[in-house]
């Protein structure tokens, strides 16, 4: 069986950096080393990381001074204010793209327009934007939710970075119809959307797709119900134990992708995991595994 991997998958330019900042935080500074919140959805590198020395907190009033990283989905200036207050020296490792968010939408709120954030309101990232204009945003997840808004004379739109195109294109119609001036700014990152195409390609062309990634992480599970709507049967694991040899039973060609959180290394584990799988089924024969006796 050949296993092709989609043209894009695994970490993003932002997870990537925010990890590379932590890893060169831990080289350069003398314990203790906290990350708020875990560092990217995915336990296998929050657990190699916690090796390395880095403790998640979610609490910094009640943990020794010492430094602390700021994850890639940033956080509300508030925080890193009393965080400076409280003594941590701070690595900010929020992904620029999430920073253009962030500083569109406090500059929006400054010229005197409503700022409604397109996003999953309990998301950090979408509260973070919020906590950039002052707590003034209003989040809706879709146009349904925006139908319900009362109406604003100046309305500033910003989208969470990880936002489909289509919802927010949907949202702005209906902004549009109802409100006075509507700014868009655009702030979905490419990032997911060329994971998505790549991921939703190689689904039409193979016989089954695996999707590796955190079972938390909210880009993998939207990566693996995109291959399902292709189709091609689809499974989401977090790593390579987690495969099943039935899954490639006679298929020659498998598809592989990664969520924007998953490391090279877990890919190729799986990668390798899968042709050793296949290879197996060739030699044992369907028949024989079902009946071993
Ligand atoms: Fe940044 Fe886009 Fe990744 S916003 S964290 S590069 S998904």
């Amino acid at each position: 069986m050949e296993v092709r991997l989609a043209t894009k998958a695994g970490f993003c330019f932002g997870v990537h950096r925010a990890i590379d900042l932590a890893l060169k935080t831990v080289r350069e500074t003398a314990p203790p080393i906290y990350s708020l919140g875990p560092l990217i959805h995915n336990p296998q590198v929050v657990a190699y990381l916690a090796e390395q020395g880095i403790e998640v907190v979610e609490e910094i009033e009640r943990v020794p001074r010492g430094t602390l990283i700021i994850r890639s989905h940033g956080v509300e200036p508030k925080l890193l204010e009393k965080t400076r207050e409280l003594g941590f020296t701070v690595v900010d490792a929020t992904c620029p793209f999430v920073k253009r968010a962030q500083r569109l939408a406090c500059d929006l709120n400054d010229s005197g327009h409503q700022v409604i954030v397109v996003g999953d309101r309990k998301h950090p990232e979408v509260r973070g934007i919020v906590g950039w204009t002052n707590g003034q945003a209003v989040v809706v997840e879709d146009r349904v939710e925006a139908s319900a808004l009362p109406f604003y004379p100046r309305v500033g739109v910003v989208a969470q970075t990880t936002q489909p195109h289509a919802n927010l294109e949907a949202v702005v119609e209906e902004l549009k119809s109802r409100m006075g001036e509507v700014l868009v700014c655009d702030t979905i990152c490419n990032a997911v959307v060329e994971r998505q195409n790549a991921a939703l390609t190689l689904a039409r062309q193979v016989d089954v797709m695996v999707v590796v990634g955190g079972i938390d992480s909210a880009n993998t599970r939207k990566l693996t119900g995109l291959c399902r709507l292709s189709g091609t049967p689809t499974y989401h694991i977090e790593t390579g134990d987690q495969l099943q040899s039935e899954w490639f039973r006679g298929c020659t060609v498998a598809g592989l992708t990664a969520g924007a959180s998953t490391p090279d290394w877990i890919i190729e584990e799986v990668k390798r995991r899968m042709e050793e799988l296949s290879e197996k089924e060739e030699v044992v024969g369907p028949e024989e595994e079902v009946n071993p006796e």
